[in-house]
């Protein structure tokens, strides 16, 4: 019998190594298959999930995995500022914790009125609407933290200017206006989220740091295994920890089962839990029912704003400069930006005169898909400009493009994870901090930084981390050299729906940006308002904001790299 058996030995390990091929190439082909696909997310979701057992909605809260934590201990200084920063973006609480649906914030039974106590309006002024939210009842609203848009249009002028929502927490909204041009100027005042929405926004950022998913490609030799990565994970299983050393930023991928941790090939976003919400829930995300829906005038909606007076008299110059008038920071005029007060913005329209500004800089760009568009807008549009061809992955980078010519260098490259850009080679994963301190600086170096998007899916501590490290480094590179250039450019409004609030509403962003201006004030950086500019335009919102807007950011931007000399 013993004898029997060997002689089929031979055959028995031919079925075992072909058995173990073939798994191996099924693992392979799925991985592909994934990684190719990651942009038409939704529908490969539930492949995703049989693919990554998904971790319930209980299994990933902040108590098991304590996102903000995992970092290094924070200094009592880093504390006392993350204090105050959490504080600065603190939103209004509701009393009760679920309101029924038809008592929550309804912008169509919502409305404003301009006030005018002057009855008139003039450039360098202030115009007030108040806004008085209702429920689906009809009923008077009697708490804040709806989250409101506003702003003013003028479509003759192709003017636009961001206005400022104030929350008087009993379902009042006063809405404030600089008013920078003179003629028709048009009053939109939108809702964004109904505050019962914003808590349940509030809810996922804390409890599904989760609800976008990474995961990391490991092989070695046939070998070769997919994991899931975040910025921390339940220790379900054992992790591979990949937190920077430098910077201390933490990332971790679950460790595969027969590969180390060090033959991570790539990093890719995996996918987005669903059923996240509960049906009652889902009601507060409706398109043209309460996201981003228009609140309606009662009354007119729209003034004349005459020309400055000649001769103001003291007291209403004083009431003018009062610390009380919001002042946004910049408008559109004839569809060109402008901003208030610093360095006059010009129209670089010719191609000639963005070389000549960029003539022997180098520019390094670093960041989201939103810092790509500016690579992007500079590498089409100036023909001197040729794209070096580094073999990156489409929309992934890292990005060159060189006029040897002129002797100008652009260059793009993402920030560290959490990215959920398609694959990124591991290789190819650096923090933006880490960059920075790799350049000598200079009068002759730009530096762009835009980094926010991706961290909306996360507490906003970990973006402040983030930042903390970003703004560490931005110092040390103007210390050692201060004529170096750094912009900083703000996060913008997207184009929201039911699905893609829960990941990327502007409500995340706001709080993000919100963050962003503060830890930046006061420091020799330029900040581009791409919060305001997307505000102040009547194109459409989008992840990737339009041609136009992009143009004139570049505008902003190139006007700072060559401010016009006074030609007194
Ligand atoms: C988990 O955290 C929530 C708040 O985030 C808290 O209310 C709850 O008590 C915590 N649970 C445990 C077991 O610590
Ligand atoms: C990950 O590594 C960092 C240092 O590299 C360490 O401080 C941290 O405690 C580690 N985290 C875990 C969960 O092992
Ligand atoms: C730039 O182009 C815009 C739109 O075509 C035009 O309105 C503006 O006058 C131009 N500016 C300059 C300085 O050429």
């Amino acid at each position: 019998m013993l004898g029997n058996l060997s002689k089929y030995t031979p055959l028995f390990l031919v079925l075992a190594v072909s058995g173990l091929i073939l798994l191996l190439r099924n693992i392979h082909t799925l991985e592909k298959f994934n990684c190719q696909t990651v942009s038409a997310l939704y529908q490969l979701q539930s492949k995703l999930d049989s693919a990554f057992r998904s971790p319930g909605p209980s299994q990933l809260d902040r108590n098991q995995s304590h996102c903000a934590s995992l970092g290094p201990e924070l200094t009592a200084d880093e504390a006392a500022e993350e204090h105050h920063l959490l504080e600065s973006v603190a939103w209004p609480e509701p009393r009760l914790s679920a309101v029924p649906f038809r008592q929550s914030s309804d912008p169509s039974r919502s409305f404003f009125v301009i006030l005018s106590p002057g009855g008139e309006w003039r450039v360098g002024g202030q115009l007030e609407a108040l806004v008085h939210m209702h429920d689906f009842h009809g009923q008077p609203k009697r708490h804040g933290g709806d989250f409101l848009l506003a702003r003013l249009l003028s479509p003759e002028l192709r003017a636009g200017v961001a206005g400022r929502v104030v929350d008087h927490q009993n379902g009042f909204y006063s809405v404030l206006f600089w008013l920078p041009w003179a003629g028709p100027a048009q009053v939109e005042v939108s809702l964004v989220h109904p505050s019962e929405a914003v808590q349940v926004l509030r809810r996922l950022r804390e409890e599904r740091p989760d609800r976008v998913f990474f995961k990391s490609f490991f092989r070695s030799g046939y070998f070769s295994e997919t994991t899931v990565c975040n910025l921390c994970l339940p220790p379900r299983q054992p992790l591979c920890n990949y937190t920077d050393r430098h910077t201390g930023e933490p990332w971790f991928c679950y460790k595969p089962k027969l590969l180390g941790c060090d033959t991570r090939i790539n990093h890719a976003k995996g996918g987005y839990q669903k059923g996240l919400l509960t049906s009652q829930e889902a009601l507060l995300f409706q398109s043209d029912i309460n996201i981003k829906v228009p609140i309606q005038a009662s009354g007119p909606d729209h003034v004349i704003v005459l020309s400055e007076r000649k001769e103001k008299p003291e007291t209403e110059r004083s009431v003018n400069g009062d610390a009380a008038t919001y002042r946004p920071s910049g408008f559109y005029y004839q569809d060109a930006w402008q901003t208030l007060g610093g360095v006059p913005i010009q129209q670089f329209n010719d191609t000639g005169a963005i070389t000549d500004c960029l003539r022997g800089k180098v520019v390094n760009i670093y960041g989201d898909s939103t810092a790509r568009q500016w690579f992007e807008y500079l590498n089409a549009f100036v023909p001197d400009l040729k794209e070096f061809n580094l073999r990156s992955p489409k929309n992934v980078g890292p990005f060159l493009a060189v006029d040897s010519e002129h002797n100008i260098l652009l260059r793009y490259r993402c920030h560290g994870p959490p990215i959920r850009f398609s694959t990124v080679a591991a290789s190819e994963l650096r923090y933006v901090a880490n960059e920075l301190e790799g350049l000598p600086g200079g009068r002759d170096t730009v530096v762009v930084v835009t980094v926010w998007s991706h961290f909306s899916t996360f507490p906003v501590e970990v973006y402040i981390r983030r930042l903390r490290n970003i703004r560490r480094a931005v110092l040390r590179l103007l210390d050692r050299a201060p004529d170096t250039l750094v912009f900083i450019r703000t996060a913008n409004l997207q184009a929201v729906d039911p699905e893609v609030s829960l990941y990327n509403s502007d409500w995340f962003s706001l709080q993000l940006d919100t963050v962003l201006r503060a830890m930046f004030r006061g420091l020799p950086v330029v900040m581009v308002d791409a919060w305001e500019m997307t505000l102040a335009h009547s194109l459409p919102h989008a992840l990737h904001p339009p041609p136009t807007i992009v143009k004139n950011m570049i505008d902003v931007f190139l006007s700072h790299v060559c401010p016009k000399r006074k030609s007194q």
